[in-house]
Formats: C-alpha cells, sequence, structure tokens
C-alpha cells in the first residue's frame, strides 16, 4: 500500500515534533536534561494519590470503572466552575467540560472552529504541539510580533481585522517556551480587539498556578468578562500529567456543542482518574501542595538564572520568567542552536532548538530550556557545559 497517496491532506501539513526525536536521542545518551518538556516526578503527591485511589475504588468503585458522562464528572466540573469563579472567571458547572489532557481540550477547540485555510493567530514563539493541531485542520499560522510582555497590541489588532482569522491562540502566564507572560495593560485592549473582529480567544492556562515571583497571577479571561474567550486548564502540571485530567470552560452557547465533540472523540475522561483528581483538589491539601511546588520551582528558576547570569553574561540573552517551566534563550544573531546540539550532547547537556516554535520563522538561534527537569544540584554543571558548548 502506498500509504504516501492514502494520508488526509490534515496529515501531510503536521511536521513530526523535534522533541520527540530528541527523546529518542537522549535515551541513547548521558547528558543533563534541559530539553524535557516533563513535569519534575518528585513533585508528584504520591501520599496524596496512594490514599486517595484506595479511597475512590473503596468507595465509588462502580461509578469509577464505569463509564460516566461526556462533559465530565460533575463534582470536578463544580470544582473548575468554583475554582475559575474565585480567579475572577464567573462559570458554571455547565460551562466546564473535562477533558483528556488539555491538549485534547486544544484539539477539540481546532475540530469545533477550523476548516482547510483558516488562519490561526499565535504568539512569536507558540507552544508546539498546538501549532501540530492547527496544522492538522489545515489552518495557516500567522505569528503575531512578541516581546518580553507578550503580543503587541497593536500588530494583534491589525491581525484580527484581517478577513480569514477564525482563533487568537495564547498562553497569558509564563508560556511555552519562552515563560513570559502576557502584561496586565495589554489584556483587556487584546481582548476588546477580538470582540469587535468577532474572533474567539483560546487561552491555554497551562502553567497559571506555578508562580514563583510575587503576584497571583489572572487567567486571561478576568480582563474583560464580555470577551469569547475559551480557557484552557490542567492538573499535568500541579498534580501529575500521567492522570490526563484537565479542563475547558467559555461561553455557555460554545461549550453546548462541546460535550457532543467529545464524546465523539473518546466518549468522556477517564471515569478513575477523574475521581482521584477531584478527590485531591477539593482537599485541603492541594493548596499547600502547590504553594511547596511552588517554593521548590523558585529554587531551581534561580538557581538556573543565577548560573547562566555567571557562565554566558554578555554572550547570550535569555527570558526570566516570574513562573512556568521553561526558559528561551538567544545566541548571538547568525547562530544556530540546531546546528550546535551535536555538540552539546558531546559535552553532556540537552535542550530543544527554539526554532519549530517560531511560526515567524525567526528562532534559528534560539533554545529552549526547562529549568525543572534537572535535580537542582545538576544545573550548575549543566550550564557549565552549555556555556562550554557554545564557547565551542
Ligand atoms: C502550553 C501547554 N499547553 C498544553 C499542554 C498539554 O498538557 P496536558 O495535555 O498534559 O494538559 C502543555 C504540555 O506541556 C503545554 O506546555
Amino acid at each position: 500500500m502506498d500509504w504516501e497517496r492514502q494520508w488526509a491532506g490534515r496529515l501531510k501539513r503536521v511536521q513530526p515534533s523535534p522533541i520527540m526525536d530528541l527523546i529518542k536521542v537522549l535515551g541513547q545518551r548521558q547528558a543533563i536534561n534541559f530539553a524535557s518538556g516533563l513535569p519534575d516526578p518528585d513533585g508528584f503527591p504520591l501520599e496524596g494519590l496512594r490514599e486517595g485511589a484506595a479511597a475512590v475504588l473503596d468507595m465509588d468503585w462502580r461509578a469509577a470503572l464505569q463509564y460516566g458522562e461526556a462533559e465530565g464528572y460533575r463534582p470536578l466540573r463544580e470544582w473548575v466552575a468554583k475554582d475559575l469563579s474565585a480567579r475572577g472567571v464567573p462559570t458554571r458547572a455547565d460551562q466546564v467540560l473535562i477533558t483528556s489532557g488539555s491538549q485534547q481540550a486544544i484539539d477539540l477547540v481546532g475540530r469545533a472552529l477550523l476548516q482547510p485555510g483558516d488562519i490561526v493567530l499565535t504568539e512569536n514563539p507558540s507552544y508546539l504541539a498546538a501549532l501540530q493541531v492547527f496544522a492538522s485542520f489545515e489552518a495557516t499560522v500567522r505569528a503575531i510580533a512578541t516581546d518580553g510582555e507578550g503580543i503587541d497590541v497593536e500588530s494583534a489588532a491589525a491581525y484580527l481585522r484581517q478577513p480569514g482569522v477564525k482563533l487568537l491562540y495564547l498562553m497569558p502566564n509564563h508560556q511555552n517556551p519562552s515563560g513570559i507572560s502576557l502584561a496586565p495593560e495589554r489584556r483587556r485592549p487584546i481582548l476588546e480587539a477580538a470582540k469587535r473582529a468577532g474572533v474567539p480567544v483560546l487561552a491555554d492556562e497551562a502553567y497559571l498556578h506555578l508562580r514563583y515571583d510575587p503576584g497571583v497571577p489572572e487567567p486571561l479571561a478576568c480582563a474583560d468578562p464580555e470577551a469569547p474567550v475559551i480557557t484552557v486548564g490542567t492538573f499535568s502540571k500541579t498534580i501529575a500529567p500521567g492522570l490526563r485530567v484537565a479542563h475547558m470552560a467559555g461561553p455557555p452557547d460554545f461549550m453546548s456543542r462541546m460535550g457532543l465533540l467529545k464524546q465523539i472523540t473518546d466518549l468522556h475522561a477517564n471515569s478513575y482518574t477523574q475521581r482521584l483528581v477531584h478527590r485531591f483538589a477539593a482537599s485541603g491539601e492541594y493548596p499547600a501542595h502547590v504553594a511547596s511546588l511552588c517554593v521548590a520551582f523558585r529554587k531551581k528558576r534561580d538557581c538556573f538564572l543565577d548560573a547562566l547570569e555567571r557562565r554566558l553574561g554578555g554572550q547570550a540573552t535569555w527570558t526570566r520568567p516570574a513562573g512556568g517551566m521553561f526558559l528561551l534563550l538567544w545566541l548571538p544573531a547568525g547562530r544556530s542552536a540546531s546546528a550546535l546540539l551535536p555538540r552539546a550532547l558531546d559535552h553532556g547537556v540537552a535542550y530543544v532548538p527554539g526554532a519549530a516554535f517560531f511560526p515567524g520563522g525567526d528562532g534559528e538561534n534560539t533554545m529552549r530550556l526547562n529549568f525543572l527537569s534537572p535535580a537542582l544540584a545538576e544545573i550548575e554543571d549543566g550550564v557549565a557545559r552549555l556555556a562550554r558548548a557554545i564557547a565551542g
């Protein structure tokens, strides 16, 4: 069979992720890992989950092992609605859909809204796996000029006025891959422009809770409750990604169709892990757990930034994220982070070359560094290795 002729057009548009290729290489090499996209397993609340897993099976096994509602486990939807409302996004439980990871939420939004040739606006850089979703729906991605405070308001407004724009995808807080956040004063004007243009905004809040600097980060939707914002959140970064429990919430007339789409896709999210996550999230332990993650992660971020300053100051520039997992580093113009990678691996350190995150095509001299995946004790050595590789 000639599969190249058989593939649907949507599959032909999707490029394989360089991260997946790198994970294969890393499996065969000894390297300090700044490349991974994985949360630190030391942060998984193992004891709480062990106790919860037994309790769910003891007390609720019939429902936990049974098919469930497409929209998700009602108490978890209620919990999410309450949590979003407390964060300034008034939400009712029937506006919440539980998804199998926030990756699926992005895919469902794409399926609901995108047709071949539609335009999706994103930050530059943006989250690679979301870009792959948009490509899979044969949409065209246009990258909006982005600086250390997020997307530029004027450019965003100009793009939003163009015909064919169907979606604006943003990571408003501690984004992947740069860790930067959309400045508070830019939020309302951007949402107003989206509202005027009739373009929905997909706000991916995956890293909302991982905040290390003072201040409580707000979901984007807070900035204008009337704006057509679909808020996506996940328990992958604060509990554990392997459970695959996440959520989306949005305007009632949009969300009313999402249950059907979810049902067509995989019937519903895992009945058992939804209950497990709900038990842990609703327990008094959850806020303390997230706070303790932030304390440990702040230490790693500070250590990483300090090592970069001492070892690479003057030779490269980088973002200084207030939260999240990643920072983005720029080599001097003209250098290639992809070309440098084999040498970095020879020096025993791995990163992800940034080019694939830049729909604007300008990221060849960038690399994404995960400051949480190495152990605290490995950071200094890893940055020293990186500096040696860059020095040549
Ligand atoms: C910005 C962003 N959105 C969504 C996801 C997907 O996470 P999950 O599907 O585990 O919720 C990730 C994972 O790394 C991410 O970085």
